[in-house]
């Protein structure tokens, strides 16, 4: 027989323009299109980056719960880190899922993104943690935040406090992906002071549509009020079930309404994405080879081609 030294967990293992048999998409036919019929650009390898820095800072933002914002976090994280890029994630929710998700258990933290945000002298190298993946560092957050919320109501420049603690981290990252708590309060709007795009998961599932006017709302008002060169860097649609007309429909909706925002990749559904997170891995290491870390890889590629990533 054969030898073989397998490679097959390499992210080479899954390029986008080779037809995958059974991919969840079925987009192994001729013209590639995305799921609104769009042609589906060929979004290339990121080339390597010589240096590092400045980091753009995109804030995954939806006041629904439940619609895939930590799970894009972490995996959109990792796949970046995966091209080469430095990559910081903000754990800005105190549930914490998204330290979990990279294996930093809330518990156990002596110091959080709170003690960032409420006290002048913690500063963010103090709260940083590794993670196992190359590139990939958080700012872990545990249920401390809660209270921020609260106690930054009193601050000067209430809004501004996320932005002045994450300063002195730019230099050091290309991207720094802030998970937003499901809420549109006082944190988020922190974040989206702070950052200079803004992702939108949005579950497939009718009744999502109806916040994301009122989410589109109050990012207008920071930009009015706080940041006038916040962008809307893409609406990803999340928990995309190709099966059923709903989640097309969905879809396709998003696209009469908001148009290229819409981004071409499509979070398929699937059940490796808890199994990942239970694991406390990103699913470009619990399962390289699925077409959900596939995904999140393009999802990479994507917001690469479009500027909104180094
Ligand atoms: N594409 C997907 N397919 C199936 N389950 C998913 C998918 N994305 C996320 N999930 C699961 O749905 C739940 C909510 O996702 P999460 O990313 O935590 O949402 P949010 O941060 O917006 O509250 C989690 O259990 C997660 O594992
Ligand atoms: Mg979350």
């Amino acid at each position: 027989m054969t030898q073989t030294t397998t490679s097959d967990a390499s992210p080479a293992a899954v390029p986008a323009t080779s037809p995958t048999p059974g991919s969840p998409a079925g987009q192994a036919e001729e013209p590639r299109t995305d799921v609104v019929g769009r042609p589906l650009p060929d979004f290339r390898d990121p080339a390597p980056l010589a240096s590092h820095g400045p980091a753009r800072i995109v804030a995954m933002c939806n006041q629904k719960g439940g619609v895939g914002k930590t799970t894009t976090t972490i995996n959109l994280g990792a796949a970046l880190a995966e091209y080469g890029r430095r990559v910081l994630l903000v754990d800005f929710d105190p549930q914490g899922a998204a330290s979990v998700g990279v294996g930093v258990s809330p518990h156990d933290l002596d110091l959080s993104v709170y003690n960032l945000l409420m006290e002048r002298d913690v500063g963010f190298a103090d709260v940083l943690q590794p993670t196992n993946i190359e590139g990939l560092d958080v700012l872990p957050a545990n249920i401390d935040l809660s209270a921020a919320e609260v106690q930054l109501v009193g601050e000067v420049a209430r809004e501004s406090v996320l932005a002045r603690a994450l300063r002195p981290a730019l230099d050091d990252y290309d991207v720094i992906l802030v998970d937003c708590q499901p809420s549109l309060g006082l944190l988020t709007v922190n974040a989206l002071t702070a950052a200079h795009g803004v992702l939108i998961p949005l579950e497939c599932e009718f009744f999502a549509l109806r916040g994301v006017a009122l989410l589109v709302e109050t990012i207008e008002k920071v930009r009015d009020r706080l940041n006038p060169a916040l962008e809307i860097d893409g609406i990803l649609p999340t928990m995309y079930d190709s099966r059923t007309l709903h989640s097309r429909e969905v879809v396709a909706r998003v696209h009469e309404a908001f148009g290229d925002t819409l981004l071409h990749t499509v979070i398929g559904r699937t059940v490796k994405f808890p199994d990942a997170s239970v694991a406390a891995e990103p699913i470009t290491n619990y399962a390289p080879t699925h077409a959900g870390a596939a995904a999140y890889r393009q999802l990479a590629r994507e917001l690469v081609a479009r500027g909104d990533a180094a």
